[in-house]
C-alpha cells in the first residue's frame, strides 16, 4: 500500500477520526495549557485539517498550515477562530519550500508512523529518515522558543506478542489497518529524535472497538518537547 495515498477517497472526519478521538481529547487537553491567541501552528500530515479543528473548538485564534499530501486535505473545515491554510504535499516534499510562517507549535499527530513509513525501508531506517527529515523541517520552521507536540499511538509497555496480534485484529477490523509494534514511536525514540526529553507527557488507553468497551492495549501518547530543550516536568498519567 502506497502510504503517501493510503488516506484518499477515505471519509476520514466522519469515520477514522470519530474512533481515535481519544487522542483528539487527549491532543485537545495538552494545546489548551500550550498555545494561545497569535500563535502559528504548522501541523504535518493533519488530514482534513484535524488540528485546525482541534484549535478552533478551544477558540484560540491561531494560523494553522496543514502539510498534508493525501486528497483528504480536500475536506476543508469550517472555523470560526482559526486561519487555516491547506498545503498538500509531503514532509519531504514540504523542506523544499518556503512555509507562510515560521510557527510557534509544530503538530504532529497520528502521523509520524505513517509519514515514516513513506520511506519504504525497514522499519528502523524508516525512523531513521523521519528523524532527519523532521528536525530539517524544525531548524527551518520553528521559532526559537517554539515546541513540537507530538500525539502518537502505541501498544501497553509489556504487552505480549498474543496480545498485539489480538490488539491488530481488533484494529484492522475498526480501521481497516494496522502497526506492528516496531513501526510505532515510543515516547523514548522522540526524546532521541528531538535530543530532548519532553516537558509534558500523557498516556491514555485508546478504545476503538465499541463492542468491548474495556479491553484495549493501544495508548494513546502526547508529548511536548521544546526546540531549546528545555525540560520542565514529565508527567506520565496512564
Ligand atoms: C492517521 S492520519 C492522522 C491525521 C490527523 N493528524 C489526525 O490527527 O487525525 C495520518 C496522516 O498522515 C498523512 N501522511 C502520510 N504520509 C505523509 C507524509 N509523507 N507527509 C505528511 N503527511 C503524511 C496521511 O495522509 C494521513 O492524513
Amino acid at each position: 500500500m502506497n502510504n503517501i495515498t493510503k488516506f484518499n477517497g477515505v471519509d476520514y472526519t466522519n469515520t477514522f477520526a470519530t474512533k481515535i478521538s481519544v487522542m483528539h481529547e487527549l491532543v485537545k487537553e495538552v494545546l489548551s495549557t500550550q498555545i494561545s491567541n497569535g500563535n502559528r501552528v504548522i501541523d504535518i500530515g493533519g488530514g482534513p485539517g484535524m488540528g485546525a479543528r482541534i484549535i478552533d473548538s478551544l477558540g484560540i485564534m491561531t494560523s494553522v498550515v496543514n502539510i498534508e499530501p493525501s486528497t483528504t486535505i480536500h475536506d476543508v473545515p469550517r472555523l470560526l477562530h482559526v486561519k487555516y491554510i491547506p498545503m498538500q504535499m509531503s514532509l519531504k516534499e514540504a523542506l523544499g519550500v518556503r512555509m507562510p510562517f515560521p510557527g510557534e507549535c509544530i503538530l504532529v499527530v497520528s502521523a509520524a508512523h505513517e509519514i515514516a513509513l513513506c520511506n519504504n525501508s525497514s522499519a528502523s531506517k524508516n525512523k531513521e529518515i523521519f528523524s532527519s527529515e523532521i528536525n530539517q523541517f524544525i531548524r527551518k520552521n520553528l521559532e526559537p522558543a517554539g515546541i513540537i507536540v507530538v500525539g502518537f499511538p502505541n501498544y501497553r509497555k509489556g504487552a505480549s506478542s498474543a496480545e498485539i496480534a489480538k490488539q491488530r485484529r481488533i484494529t484492522e477490523l475498526n480501521l481497516g489497518h494496522s502497526h506492528p509494534a516496531e513501526e510505532l514511536f515510543t515516547v523514548e525514540e522522540f526524546s532521541n529524535i528531538f535530543g530532548t526529553k519532553p516537558s509534558v507527557f500523557i498516556q491514555r488507553p485508546m478504545n476503538i472497538d465499541p463492542g468491548n468497551p474495556d479491553g484495549t492495549i493501544l495508548m494513546a501518547n502526547v508529548a511536548v518537547f521544546s526546540k531549546t530543550g528545555d525540560q520542565v516536568i514529565s508527567t506520565a498519567n496512564p
